[in-house]
């Protein structure tokens, strides 16, 4: 079992999944990737929670993350419960569920927590970057279903961060001032962003976010 940390390559498999046996690495192609698991079918938080994701598949589309869930239940299971999902979240799973019965998948990530159940995943979430390393490791127990306003909210800094020398502030969102990163003294900083650097200490300057 591997215990997975950022900036470990993301392990790739071939599974079944809700849309045919893929491959972790084709699927992703160059884009990002979110994957994230869930206890188990048919049951309600996780129920909420596919919903909600396909309700987001947009936003996830125009930051070109490819998603990806998986559920430790067989392929049939799977099947049946996305009418349900259907029917009850008023809408269509679009992106691909893995049948993880073996746990290869989940066992490749550690998302059995042995100590919160002995069988059933966590909801864990990782975000895969366009060079296949791990980007971001988050963990919640099954009673809480996630925010997926959040994880768009990171992936906005993680794609920001990734191409600029800034990092984010507490409850950032897209549009508002960054910080500069702190390897960058203040001059630079200003021949790089311009003259709208703040400098509060000089180990904590506020910019305008560089992309908006
Ligand atoms: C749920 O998705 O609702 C759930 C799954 C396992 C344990 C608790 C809740």
């Amino acid at each position: 079992m591997a215990h997975l940390r950022l900036g470990d390559t993301a392990p790739n498999f071939t599974a079944a999944t809700t849309q045919g046996t893929l491959t972790l690495y084709d699927y992703l192609g160059d884009h990002w990737g979110i994957l994230f698991s869930h206890p188990a079918d048919f049951t309600p938080v996780c129920t909420t929670e596919l919903g909600t994701a396909a309700k987001f598949k947009q936003e996830f589309d125009r930051r070109k993350v490819r998603m990806i869930a998986l559920s430790v239940d067989p392929l049939d299971s799977h099947q049946e419960w996305l009418k349900d999902i259907a029917d009850t979240q008023k809408v269509e799973v679009n992106f691909p569920i893995i049948a993880d019965a073996d746990r290869q998948v989940s066992d490749l990530y550690d998302m059995i927590h042995p100590n919160a159940n002995d069988t059933l995943t966590v909801r864990s979430v990782f975000i895969i970057g366009p060079d296949r390393k791990i980007k971001l490791i988050l963990t919640y127990p099954a009673s809480t279903g996630r925010n997926f306003y959040e994880l768009l909210r990171v992936i906005d800094s993680l794609q920001l961060t990734a191409y600029h020398k800034v990092a984010t502030p507490a409850n950032w969102e897209q549009g508002q001032k960054v910080v500069v990163s702190p390897s960058i003294p203040t001059p630079e900083a200003r021949t790089l962003f311009g003259d709208q650097v703040e400098e509060l200490r000089p180990y904590l300057r506020l910019t305008p976010d560089p992309t908006a």
